[in-house]
């Protein structure tokens, strides 16, 4: 009947970029770039109010957001620092505690049903071009889950699925990108610190502070974010593990900007199910 209806389903073109490449983050004190390899990673961002946590997290996502061999599971408490992906990602998930313990549940089996897939095959980790793509959890405000939001026993019990998808999440693609403005003992135990491999301190407010997002000991050898200037947002010391703490200025997405990346990743991200249904709706 009508011509759209027999038509091929479109491709969306996309960027080509990959999870499996190094991820622009920002420039070194010398003017170079700063690339993270964020497949097989996981990355800490701790910073006072203000220090650019967000605005980092935003350019992780949107990095990760033009590559189409990782889906986005995005966790907010405030809802405005990441919501403008939310049509790029599988989940979002605002204000609620159960739905976030939820979806870490769902993450946690899926994580198990990949490690039970790999070993069938006789495989250690996923690889470029895999069976299954990688997943970014992205949380802005991890103390909202932790310990704002519900009782000790939801909130030890999200606590402790993080903890659970960080630390064995990496094999099979699930990079967790975590911000937190209390970067304090209660928030992150040096347990959980430990095991993102990247960590990043924007200006915290006390050389502990600092400590607690770099591991203890750098401010007594002078790293310390306490001493970024409190109007250079974004600029922070970023360290890996085994690694000494480098400081970076972290590149930087507008409001405009991230609408732009968002609304083309959201096209680019569009399903052959959904171009037919807009093209069914069209033709109606
Ligand atoms: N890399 C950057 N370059 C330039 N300006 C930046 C950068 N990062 C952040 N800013 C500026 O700092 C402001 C605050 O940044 P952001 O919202 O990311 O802070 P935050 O650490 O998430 O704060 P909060 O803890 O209150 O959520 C931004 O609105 C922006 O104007
Ligand atoms: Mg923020």
């Amino acid at each position: 009947m009508s011509p759209v209806l027999a038509a091929p389903p479109s491709v969306p073109v996309g960027t080509g970029m990959s999870i499996f490449d190094p991820m622009f983050v920002g420039m070194d004190e010398y003017g170079h770039p700063v690339y993270l390899p964020m497949i097989y990673r996981n990355i800490l961002i701790g910073g006072e109010p203000g220090a650019g946590k967000s605005s980092f997290l935003n350019t992780v996502i949107g990095t990760a957001s033009l590559c189409l061999d990782v889906s986005l599971c995005l966790l907010d408490g405030k809802q405005v620092e990441l919501g403008l992906w939310e049509n790029c990602a599988d989940v979002f998930v605002g204000p609620d505690l159960d739905l976030a313990i939820l979806t870490l549940q769902r993450l946690q089996t899926v994580m198990d049903n990949r490690y039970a897939f790999l070993k069938s095959v006789r495989r250690q980790k996923m690889v470029p071009g895999d069976v299954f793509g990688a997943i970014l959890i992205a949380i802005d405000e991890i103390a909202f889950y932790s310990a704002t939001a519900g009782d000790k026993k939801t909130q030890e019990q999200f606590s402790s699925l993080l903890r659970d998808l960080v630390a064995r999440g990496r094999a099979v693609g699930i990079i967790v990108a975590a911000a937190t403005q209390r970067p304090s003992s209660d928030i992150i135990p040096t347990s959980l610190r430990d095991l993102f491999a990247w960590r990043f301190a924007g200006r915290c407010t006390t050389n502990v502070s600092s400590d607690i997002v770099l591991g203890h000991g750098w401010a007594a050898r002078g790293y310390s974010s306490n001493t970024v200037d409190p109007t250079n947002q974004g600029c922070g010391y970023l360290i890996a593990e085994g690694g000494n703490p480098v400081l970076i200025k972290a590149a930087y997405m507008s409001n405009d900007d991230i609408i732009r990346v968002a609304d083309y990743a959201a096209w680019t991200r569009r399903t052959t199910t959904t171009t037919a249904s807009a093209e069914l709706h069209a033709a109606a």
